[in-house]
């Protein structure tokens, strides 16, 4: 089994905090939604499936906590609750989508108890339904991993980035359990280490080879044939294919194809926005210059901290998802997966 980072006990959403990784293992125990909004801003919990999840979550702790009895009055709270939510970090559509699912089953109910009790359990099946989907992507992407292949990746998509086993993680996870010996190489991913502190220690407990290497060291190992492929996870995929993920990710792209590398991304369908024709209509976060800073700098140095950027379709071989592998063209195949699953979303 792998680790899971988020669970629900005694009406309370424990979260793993991820600030404070490898070097302690600290639950936080959240009883409202302003907690977790918080959780969220500062990436006590991130990746895009685990802030979904996380959110979900939050709408129910504030049906839980809400005293009303009055139906609209509940509805009027819980879209407030929603929204603040929603705004917390704009790039993954997951967030959105999930809050959407669990106010969509909110709103379906004639009355506050029947309100309440939804918002939990639709949160519950989100949770649930995401390391299904997880599991399901990761097996169908294993088939791409030839036996003993190098795999760099970029940030962390694993347990800890979902409700559990990971997307592009998840791949590698599947191909070990289908007897394949991968080795990945991480990214360090500056500036919030996600690579380094997050996916080296998630390795590291499953026992899966891992190299980690700083982000501008990508390209040398290639050039040197030490890389086979390269698989990243997505925060939000737009109709066209076009994929924002975290910082670093589109260089990655271009550098795989300057050396003849397939450049894969796995993500489930809740991060497909058709919505979003091109990536150029994808929100990018803009996050504190100090996290750019805290290594040193001048003072008063003007910083830009774009938290994602987007990479084009036609650098991507594939985008490997629970429903199957998505090849070019991506405008029409992302299209042939459930469409009702894929639109909506809180914006
Ligand atoms: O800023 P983060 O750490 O939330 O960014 C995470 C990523 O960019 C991941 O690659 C993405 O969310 C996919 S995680 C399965």
């Amino acid at each position: 089994m792998s680790i899971s980072a988020i669970s629900w006990s005694d009406g309370r959403l424990k979260l793993l905090d991820q600030t404070r990784l490898p070097r302690e293992e600290v639950w936080l125990t959240l009883g409202d939604h302003g907690q977790v909004a918080e959780a969220i801003r500062s990436m006590r919990v991130r990746g895009a499936p685990a802030i979904g999840v996380a959110a979900a979550y939050g709408v129910a702790l504030a049906a839980a906590n809400s005293s009303t009895p009055e139906r609209d009055a509940l509805l009027a709270e819980l879209r407030t609750a929603a929204g603040e939510l929603a705004s917390t970090r704009p790039t993954a559509v997951n967030l959105s989508w999930a809050l959407e699912r669990v106010m969509s089953a909110v709103e379906a109910m004639p009355d506050v108890e029947g309100a309440r009790r939804v918002a939990l359990e639709e949160a519950q099946r989100i949770h649930r339904e995401d390391v299904q989907a997880n599991r399901e992507l990761g097996r169908l992407g294993a088939a791409l991993v030839p036996d003993q292949a190098t795999i760099l990746t970029h940030c962390n998509t694993g347990a800890l980035a979902t409700a559990g086993y990971g997307t592009a993680l998840g791949v590698v996870r599947a191909a070990v359990e289908q007897g394949k010996r991968p080795r990945v190489v991480a990214t360090e991913t500056r500036p919030q280490l996600q690579g380094a502190r997050l996916t080296t220690w998630e390795l590291a407990k499953e026992g899966i080879d891992c190299t980690l290497i700083v982000d501008s060291a990508a390209g040398a190992l290639m050039r040197r044939g030490d890389i086979d492929l390269v698989i990243v996870g997505a925060d939000r995929i737009a109709a066209n294919g076009d994929t924002a993920n975290k910082i670093g990710t589109y260089p990655l792209a271009l550098l795989a194809r300057e050396h003849n590398l397939p450049f894969y991304i796995a993500a489930p369908i809740s991060t497909i926005d058709l919505s979003i024709s091109t990536g150029d209509g994808i929100p990018i976060e803009e996050r504190a210059p100090e996290e750019v800073t805290a290594l040193g700098a001048a003072e008063g140095v003007s910083v830009a901290n774009p938290a994602f950027d987007v990479t084009p379709h036609r650098l991507i071989s594939s985008i490997v998802t629970e429903r199957g592998i998505v090849r070019p063209p991506y405008q029409s195949n992302l299209m042939g997966l459930d469409r009702a699953v894929v639109e909506g979303g809180v914006r």
